[in-house]
């Protein structure tokens, strides 16, 4: 009797959910329904008509559940509990989408293509075991209908800066198919390795895919190789291994894009062919980032050069059926260029402007050869430096601005900005994460990313094929850390990627995310834990300043400080906007479950003056990548710190002079400009900055010229606050001019090139 109340008293609506479902990417709608379907001996996989279509599909279904269950499933016919797969003709869904209708009698995965098909599955395999059980599996009957936004949706590995061999690419290419993603570029070439075997070049991957072994020192200390010295670091692949590779991800519904670099960042492929060089000279393969004396560019201007990579291109595209061609096309340093004798006649010859045409000569070239073979280019964003090929996708890496103006020309786009989805920068506070290059993409970034610019209109937008994250590995050795930097965030790309704008919600993902942590704990897969740095921002309501604390914590609270102490449980916990009365500096920690989760708690400086909110005009733009929080960050009552790029203002070779507009006439009698300098960055002290005041904001006195106290040979990241009092004056409007450092110091990795100067903030006292 008992019992029977329990059951009578139990909510049908927590029966029906009594087993959540947390797919990621979530679909564009998903409907649970009361009871469950259980997969067991009786249940049979059935195809429709189509069956040759469909049988990689089934296949892949039937040993995803042997891998978890045991269970051999037949492939069948008229079964009474089955798997139904079949294709149909569906407009809503389009080439990727599927139905999946789970009854207690069948589950029915429906689609236009075997693509969509397997998406399908994909979904449902997230709702079961992820790893072997003797479980029941049951499957919660519901009803999903689910398509991509993007066609494009990547994720990039680059095998040349630290090798990983063909099992490790197919645990890589699990999890793109497990998050729907679509595209693997696949970087095989680069200075420090070439990994695909070319037949007609052997010393390619004899020589060039092999160095002296220091991976027990970081990327940027590895010094030279010296001729005695044994290259024993390394591997590529044989082109059975690539056909290998190609096929099971095509059974995943994955192309794969390979990158054959040209015209820079070739170093491994001169080790092994001098005469690809302008020089010609023999050089040893590179061991890590110290690229002294070493060529590093094709010559442009040998024909046997072109001839060489026709050759490796036709064994490539033999191996590769993808529409696409990655030619790489970044960061081409132009200077042996300007010294060689066929590169300087071919621009005679072809009347070419300088060296950036010379590379848009050099690629466009290449490109008609692959268009010859019925292919299409594809390339990082300098390949728009003096002129696009005609029919070339861009890779947009350097910010989104390469892409934007790619779109604008009706040339296809395929987003990869540096911020957020470059995934070999760090993702949570670095005090707590293995060493990275560097930068800061946490998963909430990369969740908020969007990868149609406003900057263009719908007909442009259309050009943007979808996005993808990169993953350079000078900084990751192992296959463990390569599943770190993209777990968890290529989830929150996914979910970009594939799931519909509207349907963006950061807790409802954070929420699907634990069920997936779950999941990679029992396949043993490395992930981050998180982001459990606290940002602090500022926010300006009526006049007064507020602090706002967030932490990207799943069910993480914030425990923070205002009096320079550590923060603890005991603490003050944050439960909404912080008034700033005074200038302070506030400490906050990270505290799931109880336990304090930042191992360094974030800090913010709030400078309280009379400068606070008002507008900043300036004389030349500050650039697009160093915008801090907005055009107003000079006056937004914090203070940059050493982290780059969160608060500073960035300008580069020109001087940076803010006006403010303080509103009313004010007494003032102190003004300061706080700046950075970070040498290493190119960032350096402005040589003086002066303050000047004005009454009408037409004619200006001028109150003090503050020289720099920091050497320029300083290399530590320092801040200086250019300051100066007087006696009491009155102003309406305040001006500070900081002279930027035309020529950055002797001995610096840019010397002679003008700086960037960092500033923050303009106080007005
Ligand atoms: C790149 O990150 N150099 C494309
Ligand atoms: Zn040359």
């Amino acid at each position: 009797m008992k019992y029977l109340l329990i059951v009578f008293f139990f909510p049908t609506y927590l029966l029906a959910q009594n087993k959540q479902i947390s797919i990621i990417p979530v679909p564009v709608s998903l409907q649970q329904n009361v009871g469950e379907f259980i997969i067991n001996e009786q249940t049979q996989i059935e195809f429709s008509a189509q069956s040759k279509q469909l049988q990689s599909a089934a296949s892949f279904l039937r040993n995803a559940i042997q891998d978890i269950s045991g269970l051999n499933l037949p492939i069948n016919k008229n079964a009474k509990q089955k798997i139904v797969l079949a294709l149909i003709k569906d407009a809503v869904i389009g080439e990727e989408g599927y139905r999946l209708v789970v009854l207690t009698n069948a589950i029915q995965i429906k689609a236009n293509t075997p693509a969509g098909i397997i998406y399908g599955i994909q979904t449902l395999l997230q709702t079961l075991p992820a790893v072997r059980t003797n479980a029941k599996l049951t499957v919660p009957c519901m009803q999903v209908t689910d398509y991509p936004q993007f066609k494009w949706r990547g994720m990039h590995l680059d095998v040349s800066r630290h090798f990983f061999g063909p099992n490790v690419i197919k645990q890589y290419l699990d999890l793109l198919a497990a998050y729907k993603f679509n595209t693997f570029h696949w970087h095989l070439v680069d200075d420090q390795g070439w990994r695909i075997e070319i037949k007609k070049y052997p010393a390619l991957t004899n020589t060039g895919a092999w160095r002296v072994d220091q991976t027990n020192l970081v990327w940027g200390s590895r010094p030279q190789a010296k001729e005695a010295e044994e290259p024993t670091y390394g591997g590529y692949y044989t082109q059975a291994q690539i056909k290998e590779i190609v096929a099971y991800a095509s059974e995943r519904n994955i192309t794969v894009v390979p990158e054959i670099e040209m015209p820079g960042h070739v170093a491994s492929a001169i080790a092994s062919y001098p005469f690809l060089s302008c020089t010609q000279q023999q050089q040893l393969p590179l061991t890590g980032g110290n690229y002294t004396n070493m060529s590093s560019n094709y010559c442009a201007g040998n024909d046997s050069v072109i001839h060489f990579l026709e050759n490796v291109l036709t064994e490539v595209i033999q191996l590769f059926p993808s529409k696409y061609i990655h030619i790489g096309g970044d960061e081409v340093d132009k200077t042996s260029w300007k010294k060689c004798t066929k590169c300087q006649q071919r621009i005679r010859k072809e009347n070419l402007k300088d060296e950036d045409e010379l590379q848009s000569y050099f690629i466009k070239r290449m490109e008609k050869f692959v268009n010859g073979k019925n292919r299409k280019i594809i390339g990082w964003d300098e390949i728009l430096e003096g002129g696009l090929a005609p029919g070339a996708t861009v890779m947009s890496w350097r910010g989104e601005a390469g892409g934007i103006a790619a779109a604008k020309m009706k040339h296809d786009v395929v987003m990869t900005p540096g911020n957020p989805v470059y995934f070999d920068h760090y993702q949570g506070d670095p005090a707590s994460e293995p060493i990275a290059i560097g930068g800061f993409n946490t998963l909430k970034k990369v969740y908020d990313y969007e990868p149609l610019p406003k900057e263009l209109n719908e007909e442009e937008a259309r050009h943007v094929l979808g996005a993808q994250a990169n993953l350079w590995t000078e900084y990751v050795t192992t296959p463990k850390q390569v599943e770190y930097m993209v777990l968890p965030r290529m989830l929150a790309l996914s979910e970009v990627l594939w799931s519909p704008k509207a349907s963006k919600d950061w807790a409802g993902f954070n929420e699907r995310l634990q069920q997936h942590f779950k999941a990679f704990d029992q396949k043993g897969l490395n992930y981050s834990k998180g982001n459990f740095k606290v940002e602090i921002k500022p926010i300006l309501k009526e006049g007064e300043l507020y602090a706002t604390l967030s932490t990207e914590a799943y069910k993480g609270q914030i425990y923070y400080t205002t009096n320079g102490d550590q923060p603890s449980l005991k603490s003050q916990l944050y439960e909404g906007l912080i008034k700033i009365n005074s200038s302070v500096t506030i400490k906050a920690a990270t505290v799931v479950n109880g336990e304090v989760k930042s191992i360094i708690p974030a800090e913010q400086q709030f400078a309280l003056h009379k400068a606070i909110g008002k507008k900043v005009n300036y004389t030349h733009p500050i650039s697009r990548y160093y915008m801090a929080d907005g055009p107003n960050s000079l006056t937004d009552g914090i203070k940059g710190t050493t982290a780059i790029n969160q608060f500073w203002h960035g300008i580069a070779a020109k001087d940076l002079i803010a006006t403010i507009d303080l509103e009313e006439e004010k007494n003032i009698q102190s003004l300061s400009l706080g700046c950075l300098q970070n040498y290493n960055d190119w960032i350096m002290m402005p040589e003086w900055v002066k303050f000047e005041v004005s009454l009408d904001g037409v004619n200006y006195t001028t109150i003090k010229t503050v020289p720099n106290p920091i050497a320029q040979q300083e290399k530590k990241s320092v801040i200086n606050n250019f300051t100066t009092t007087f006696p009491s004056l009155k102003a309406r409007f305040v001006r500070v001019t900081a002279k930027v450092l035309d020529q950055l110091p002797k001995g610096h990795s840019g010397e002679g090139k003008p700086a960037w100067i960092f500033a923050d903030e303009f106080i007005v006292e």
